[in-house]
């Protein structure tokens, strides 16, 4: 089963419940399986609506600890008492917008998991780290500081450079990068691609050896883009 995980980002209102609902209509796509992350506000709503089905609903990000006095922040537990099973952690947004460390997405993900939620931890280079050819070695040095001891585990992914950017690496610049996450992390941990996955490019994308789903962040947004996607699971 390959993990379709929609990273709404900073975008969903009330009203996007439609899309949700667009999802809850359709029937589970074959081979895949669907989580919306979208923005705390909606966490509860949407989980709560999408309880019981084949739609799973997460978070984008959490604070590491279970509670107290951090004005704006909202814990694991906080998003696992709203209905979340996931919590993306560490992505390149949160790590560029909020100055978050590989020190910082270690502890968030060990939050995660205390909550009883599986993290899914995001890595990545930039362009000027992969023009440098020092690509394995970022992703080596993201691992070694953010990855913590938790049983379970989804690693995403996502070179910076392909983020909102309608560029994607090829398939054997994928194939690389996720055979040495999967060595590094042994069987069982699943790892996604994430940025700028499309309709049009996501049955290529996972079909590579050791892409066990997508992280798609604009194109989670409308349903019909989401259900494409999933639909390359079964290709
Ligand atoms: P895009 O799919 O919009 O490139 O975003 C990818 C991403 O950051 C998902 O977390």
């Amino acid at each position: 089963m390959k993990l379709i995980a929609g990273n709404w980002k900073m975008n969903g209102l009330k009203a996007s419940v439609a899309e949700l609902d667009a999802l809850l209509a359709a029937p589970a796509p074959e081979g895949a399986e669907l989580l919306v992350c979208p923005p705390a506000t909606l966490v509860a709503s949407f989980a709560r609506r999408a309880s019981g089905s084949h739609v799973k609903v997460g978070g984008q990000d959490c604070h590491w600890l279970e509670s107290g006095a951090h004005t704006g922040d909202v814990s694991a537990e906080m998003l696992a008492d709203a209905g979340a099973t996931h919590i993306i952690v560490g992505h390149s947004e949160r790590r560029a917008d909020h100055g978050e460390t590989d020190a910082v997405v270690r502890m968030k993900a060990q939050g995660v998991a205390r909550a009883g939620l599986v993290p899914i931890l995001c890595v990545g280079e930039t362009l000027a780290e992969r023009d440098s050819g020092a690509t394995l070695e970022v992703i080596a040095r993201q691992l070694e500081g953010s990855v913590p001891d938790v049983r379970a585990l989804v690693i995403a992914y996502e070179p910076v450079w392909a983020i909102g950017t309608g560029r994607t690496p090829t398939t054997s610049q994928v194939a690389e990068v996720h055979a040495a996450i999967a060595a590094r992390m042994g069987a069982g941990v699943r790892i996604l691609y994430g940025g700028s996955v499309k309709p049009g490019n996501a049955a290529e994308l996972l079909a590579v050896p050791h892409v066990d789903g997508a992280l798609v962040g604009g194109a989670s947004l409308k349903a019909a883009d989401f259900l494409a996607i999933a639909a390359g699971a079964a290709a």
